[in-house]
């Protein structure tokens, strides 16, 4: 677990899984910028399923976290559209119901991936000085978490900061071979080891401007390679 977990006690929460077998919905069902057409393959999570888990991952954290403030630590660029969602929900829920958690928000960005491949090359981008985060308890938001190898990088490095509590949440979490043994706290889906883009998750960069979550074709990898 990805808890480091001092003062708090830790909820346990159910995954939302999505099998390997299932084909995911025609794209044909909903609608998407006509520049990627040909470039996917199906949609595996749709915008309004992403917003309706979200919702209720904002209930689990507030019930997790309590009152205690949190600094939120979005994962810059692909887990943009997610922190922001989800920093939303918690908004509105600190607004309309006994319990509040006051929220700073601070942005990191990482950089491991070269087409669908991750480098063992990872770049902290602009890594600002971290030391305001010692004492103070860190949700880091990740958009997808693959081999877990970017999150326990991130996590030592923020560990080094001396924060009082780290949590995680990551809106996707791949079934992938050799993933290290951390999990995020919070889960929005589980997923078959597919490449998938939109919802600010990238292909090169690419399909940041793609609503659902989709898998990529093989076309549309060879279309934006580099
Ligand atoms: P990991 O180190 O293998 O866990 O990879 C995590 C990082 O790789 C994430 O922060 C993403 O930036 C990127 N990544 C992994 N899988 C995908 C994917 O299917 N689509 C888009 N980006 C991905």
């Amino acid at each position: 677990c990805f808890s480091h977990e001092i003062h708090l006690c830790s909820l346990i929460f159910p995954h939302f899984h999505i099998n390997d077998e299932w084909p995911g919905y025609s794209l044909d069902l909903f609608s998407y910028p006509a520049h990627y057409s040909g470039d996917l393959d199906c949609v595996i999570v749709p915008h309004g399923v992403i917003m309706d888990r979200t919702e209720r991952l904002a209930r689990n954290i507030m019930d997790d976290l309590g009152d205690h403030d949190i600094v939120v630590l979005c994962v810059l660029k692909g887990g943009y559209q997610f922190c922001a969602d989800l920093v939303d929900r918690i908004k509105v829920l600190s607004c309309n119901s006994n319990q509040t958690i006051p929220m700073r928000v601070h942005f990191i960005r990482l950089k491991s991936y070269l087409n669908d491949q991750s480098t063992e090359d990872l770049h902290i981008v602009g890594a600002d000085d971290l030391s305001f985060l010692a004492g103070k308890n860190v949700l880091i938001v990740e958009g997808i978490v693959g081999t877990g190898k970017t999150m326990e990088t991130l996590l030592k490095h923020v560990e080094a900061f001396r924060p009082k509590m780290i949590k995680v949440a990551g809106l996707l979490v791949k079934r992938v071979q050799n993933r290290s043994t951390c999990v995020p706290d919070f889960v929005g889906f589980e997923i078959p080891n597919r490449f998938v883009v939109g919802y600010a998750l990238d292909y090169n960069e690419y399909f940041r401007d793609l609503n659902h979550i989709c898998v990529i074709s093989e076309s549309g990898k060879k279309k934006y390679k580099i």
